[in-house]
């Protein structure tokens, strides 16, 4: 599976939902989780993501954000159009810290 990490946070561009063939993408406040049990790996979304904050979750160290995914994908609302990103979107994007900035 693929999965959203720490640089969506407070940046949320949404490129990655209009790509994905299979709309497994789930919005909260302030950031947006791929259902692992849907994605079917195509990879499609990785390079669209202007945050680059796509993986696969073959990349060592991930499993912190499998389970945030997995987890958040369960309570958040499905989301399958772009939206307009937050308007300081800029600001925070490839700061550190955001997850417990935000989630504490
Ligand atoms: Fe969707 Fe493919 Fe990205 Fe998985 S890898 S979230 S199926 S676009
Ligand atoms: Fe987030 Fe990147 Fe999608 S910033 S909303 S994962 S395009």
């Amino acid at each position: 599976t693929y999965v959203v990490t720490e640089n969506c946070i407070k940046c949320k561009y949404m490129d990655c939902v209009e790509v994905c063939p299979v709309d497994c993408f789930y919005m909260g406040e302030a950031t947006l989780v791929i259902n692992p049990d849907e994605c079917i790996d195509c990879g499609v979304c990785e390079p669209e993501c202007p945050a680059e904050a796509i993986k696969p979750d073959t990349e060592p160290g991930l499993e912190g954000w499998v389970a945030f995914n997995s987890k958040y994908a369960a309570l958040w609302p499905n989301v399958t159009e772009k939206g307009d990103p937050p308007p300081d979107a800029a600001d925070w994007d490839g700061r550190s810290g955001k997850l417990e900035a935000v989630f504490g």
